[in-house]
């Protein structure tokens, strides 16, 4: 399709448009125009019949408008991945024989020094990026490792490949290998600097963050000048919190009288900006704590059930008021693909509801959705400006064909368009996923008129 050369939309698309609104966690609005301006932001979004008076208005022609097929096709929200390890595709889908502390010191920290080679780097961060891309993922948190030379190639490569992400130097200084561990002092010049470097970028779509692994190989020294520079740019933290009991023991050792969630605080890293991966453990207090300081969690399900740390009850965390995103910790997660926490999202809660008494309810495929979608995006700050669809914000979206004609699953002419967006969810893939749109650009997928 060749836009007319009186458009002044970037896109229009007529059809059906799924997505979190604030009252309703999926809301299935049919038979809509929505048009995306040079910008990349949503400059409407009305129902069809208007079509004359918006073309008018907004500068387009009848056809400039990318018709969505009814029943099969439509445009929901990009997935926002709050929590992943760039790194740690290269060993996805192996290892998970050990738990959390073993998995990390037998498979993680070696696989994760190889990113000192800044080739290796190159190639590795290319390949996860573009796969994520592909799976839909318009927004993600990274950890890259301690090595500031590849955390800054990540950078560049998400730079040119469009994606929107947050990224973090992962600093360690203590209870890590030889071949693996960095000097006090280095870690926090390294992370003032990277956090300068990408500040100074001035990518709308790029933001650091300051990543302390978890408090067990990070000194208190050094978790306090993390708090100091995050606190001095005003960037936002991420880490791990209570994911599996041994380690939760060792950090009561090191901090007697502490909890895991008081430790963080304790330095300054509890706040607004926080978000925090797994949570599977911990008291009450400590989700008071979280919930007083507005910090967020990053629920990983995958790779929670994969090393067997804890099933996080998300339930109650949304009870309590605190802000839950979905996150792949690949490689902890064997799936890269936010489609695969969403349905172990549900699996967990619906784990967790056997032992729990009748009024207890698990969360539901539409929740998962929202979690995947607009409550990232509340997670990592970003509900004002993506997220779900509305006028004013950017356009990060995916156009779903359920029909693909490779698609992985056959819907049927009695299905309902709930139905429909509940098999993509619940059995598609990336084969589904068309088009992915960062800011209005084409990101990956096929370009053109959808099939
Ligand atoms: N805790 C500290 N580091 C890690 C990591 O790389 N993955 C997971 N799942 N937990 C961690
Ligand atoms: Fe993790």
């Amino acid at each position: 399709q060749r836009k007319s050369s009186k458009c002044q939309m970037k896109h229009v698309f007529s059809g059906t448009l799924v997505h979190s609104s604030k009252e309703n966690m999926m809301e299935i609005c049919k038979k809509r125009l929505i048009g995306v301006d040079s910008n990349g932001k949503i400059a409407f979004i009305d129902n069809t019949t208007k079509l004359e008076d918006l073309a008018k208005k907004f500068g387009f022609q009848k056809e400039d408008v990318i018709s969505l097929q009814p029943g099969r096709q439509f445009l929901m929200p990009g997935f926002v991945d709050t929590h992943i390890h760039a790194p740690q595709y290269v060993f996805t889908g192996t290892g998970y024989d050990l738990p959390l502390l073993d998995w990390l010191e037998k498979y993680t920290f070696p696989s994760e020094s190889r990113f000192r080679n800044v080739e290796f780097a190159q190639v590795a961060y290319r390949k996860v990026v573009t796969r994520l891309l592909k799976n839909g993922t318009t927004t993600a948190s990274y950890f890259a490792t301690i090595h500031y030379e590849a955390s800054e190639i990540l950078c560049d490569i998400v730079a040119e490949l469009g994606q929107r992400c947050y990224i973090g130097k992962v600093c360690m200084d203590r209870n890590s290998p030889d071949y693996y561990i960095e000097e006090t002092e280095q870690s926090i010049k390294d992370t003032e600097r990277f956090v300068k470097h990408v500040l100074e970028l001035k990518n709308p779509l790029i933001t650091p963050v300051v990543t302390p692994r978890f408090v067990l190989s990070c000194t208190s020294h050094l978790l306090k000048k993390l708090g100091h520079i995050a606190k001095k740019y005003n960037v936002p933290i991420q880490s791990h919190l209570n994911e599996s009991k041994n380690e939760i023991a060792l950090v009561e050792k090191d901090y007697p009288g502490y909890s895991y969630t008081a430790v963080y605080d304790k330095h300054n890293l509890l706040n607004n900006k926080t978000y925090m991966a797994h949570c599977c453990h911990g008291s009450d207090e400590e989700l008071n704590l979280l919930s007083e300081r507005c910090s967020a969690v990053a629920h990983c399900p995958t790779s929670n059930f994969n090393i067997r740390s804890g099933i996080a009850d998300v339930r109650y965390m949304l009870d309590k008021n605190v802000k839950v995103g979905l996150g792949t910790d690949v490689s902890g997660g064997e799936s890269s693909s936010m489609l695969v926490a969403m349905r172990d999202c549900i699996k967990a809660s619906n784990v967790l509801s056997l032992n729990k008494s009748d009024g207890y309810t698990p969360l539901t495929f539409k929740e998962a959705f929202f979690l995947a979608t607009l409550g990232g995006c509340q997670v990592l700050g970003l509900d004002e400006k993506i997220g779900n669809f509305e006028v004013g914000k950017d356009f990060d979206a995916l156009l779903i064909d359920a029909e693909a004609e490779d698609s992985p699953f056959d819907c049927f002419k009695a299905d309902d368009l709930r139905d429909v967006v509940q098999k993509f969810l619940m059995l598609g893939d990336d084969r589904n996923i068309r088009k992915v749109f960062v800011a209005g650009k084409l990101v990956a997928g096929v370009d053109g008129v959808p099939m």
